[in-house]
């Protein structure tokens, strides 16, 4: 799989394949966010829930799979030897949009999950009335009874519930991932601690999210609404700064050895 993804790119004469296919992947994923955004905006909750939960699913799949396969080795990470420009353009431009993008990505990657999990907690069909906030006409004009709705209150679950099933599924998370790994090529004990400590790690960031929106936040269905419009701005963050690393990468300065 490593050798397939670093066949030549389709997309500029010195890219990858891999490289070609997550840029043209990150495309289409933030499109479908976006397209979930604009169905949210037209009250369509559960054509949004929909999609969203397909788009990220797939997002998430697409990155474990991707990492696995390279362990990270990405030309982007091979420092000013795989960088194809000077060394000025290498420390004052391509580094610092490099780190932040990976710094947006990661940011990403934990709300993706988190707004999920937000999304059913504080979502219900518009036939439970009690739980929405919308009027009783409102639902009515709904044509499709059992359109999804954000609820007035808190979210569901407890924050000792929250956390017990998030350290809970994390780990869980690892140990999956790490029978997957067994499956194709015995890790070592190294690969396995890294993969424990990412997806605990992730899952103890998520619960102080939890905590911190709480205080902030109380009221789940404005919380979707601040978090997920936040999130979505930083997918469209995530795609400038991914077409800017690639631009620089395989197409303003690629470096020639590399193909
Ligand atoms: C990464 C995942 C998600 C993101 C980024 C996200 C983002 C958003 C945003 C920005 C809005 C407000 C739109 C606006 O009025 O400006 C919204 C509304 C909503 N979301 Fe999500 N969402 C996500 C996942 C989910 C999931 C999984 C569910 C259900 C299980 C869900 C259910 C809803 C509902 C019911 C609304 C209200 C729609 C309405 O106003 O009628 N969302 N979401």
């Amino acid at each position: 799989m490593k050798k397939y993804l670093e066949q030549p790119g389709f997309l500029s004469p010195y890219g990858t394949f891999g490289a070609d296919l997550s840029y043209l992947l990150a495309i289409g994923f933030t499109l479908l966010f976006m397209a979930g955004w604009y169905l949210a905006k037209q009250r369509k909750g559960q054509a949004h829930h929909t999609l969203t939960l397909i788009a990220m699913t797939a997002m998430l799949a697409y990155f474990v799979i991707y990492y696995l396969a390279r362990e990270l080795g990405a030309v982007a990470f091979e420092g000013k030897e795989g960088f194809g420009g000077g060394a000025f353009i290498y420390t004052w431009v391509f580094s610092p949009i490099l780190s932040f993008h990976i710094w947006v990505v990661t940011v990403g990657i934990i709300m993706a999950v988190y707004m999920i999990i937000l999304g059913y907690r504080v979502s219900v069909r518009s036939l439970d009335r009690s739980r929405t906030n919308r009027s009783a006409q409102a639902i009515h004009s709904s044509k499709k009874k059992g359109e999804r709705v954000l609820a007035d209150g808190p979210p569901k679950l407890t924050l000792e519930r929250f956390s017990g099933y998030t350290l809970v599924i994390s780990v869980f998370l690892a140990m999956v991932l790490f029978m997957i790994r067994l499956l194709s090529r015995p890790p070592g004990i190294g690969l396995f601690i890294a993969w424990f400590s990412l997806c605990v790690g992730g899952g103890v960031l998520l619960i102080a999210l939890e905590g911190l929106a709480r205080m902030f936040y109380p009221d789940g269905a404005k919380r979707h609404r601040a978090f997920g419009t936040f999130t979505m701005i930083l997918y469209l963050i995530a795609l400038f700064t991914s077409t800017a690393t690639y631009l620089m990468l395989y197409v303003f300065w690629p470096h020639l050895s590399v193909k």
